[in-house]
């Protein structure tokens, strides 16, 4: 009789201790949540690398319909969202999901992983404390006319890109890059910015509103 009361004051013991260390600190959570920021908003529907977390809790892994970058591993995973799942997926992803398309090696201490599960849920009630902001992505149709690239000419390895303030720089095509941004802050369409370092040093990329703009700019010439 003595053992069975030791036993249950044991389990007792061991149930408190454990709800003690694993209760998350929303406020902390938020801090811990910078680790995740750079890839994923709170802002409903506003994707970046992974997707929007935004009333995340108790939706089935996989289901963003506006996301089109899930691993077919997430979605197949049949994973819904919620306390217990987030941890062990945050805990380690590639354990949890194999062959998932999160470059995140996993966080393996448990007091700032349960911080960061109470701090997602909140934001999910809405209850959250002011989300951090994604990075802010300037807004390239507002771009300056010195970023605005007029035309874009091809000479053997060479690009000559012409500026909206009539400014040539040359550059070694290896050194170019061509982007695509879509979405609501990319530029108007026909009127490609270039953004990086701009007209300066070597290098710089190029976005375009489509894809369909990029080779109809460009045009041969020596
Ligand atoms: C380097 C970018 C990157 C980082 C950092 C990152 N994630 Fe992700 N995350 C992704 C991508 C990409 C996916 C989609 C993975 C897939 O489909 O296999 C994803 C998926 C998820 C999902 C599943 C969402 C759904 O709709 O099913 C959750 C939850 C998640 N991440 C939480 C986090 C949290 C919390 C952190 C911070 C600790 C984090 N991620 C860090 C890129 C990242």
């Amino acid at each position: 009789m003595m053992t069975i009361v030791r036993y249950a004051a044991a389990i007792v013991v061991l149930f408190f201790a454990r709800n003690a260390s694993s209760a998350g600190d929303v406020q902390r959570g938020a801090k811990v949540f910078q680790a995740c920021a750079a890839c994923h908003s709170l802002e409903p529907g506003r994707h970046l690398t992974g997707p929007s977390l935004a009333g995340l809790w108790g939706r089935k892994a996989g289901t963003e319909p506006a996301f089109h970058r899930y691993s077919d591993a997430l979605e197949r995973s049949g994973i819904v969202w919620g306390e217990a799942t987030l941890d062990k997926w945050l805990a380690n992803p590639e354990a949890t999901v194999p062959g998932n398309l999160m470059l995140f090696q996993g966080m393996r201490e448990v007091q700032p992983r349960a911080d960061l599960v109470a701090f997602l849920r909140a934001v999910s009630e809405g209850k959250g404390p002011a989300a951090p902001k994604a990075p802010a992505i300037p807004d390239l149709k507002t771009a300056p006319l010195d970023f605005i690239v007029a035309t874009i000419r091809r000479c053997g390895d060479t690009y000559f890109v012409t500026n909206g303030s009539k400014k040539t720089l040359p550059f070694w095509e290896f050194n170019l890059r061509f982007k695509t941004d879509s979405g609501p802050s990319g530029p108007a369409t026909g009127r490609p910015v270039l953004v990086g370092q701009g007209m300066q040093g070597d290098r710089a990329q190029i976005v375009f509103s489509n894809p369909g703009e990029i080779s109809g700019f460009i045009k041969e010439g020596c």
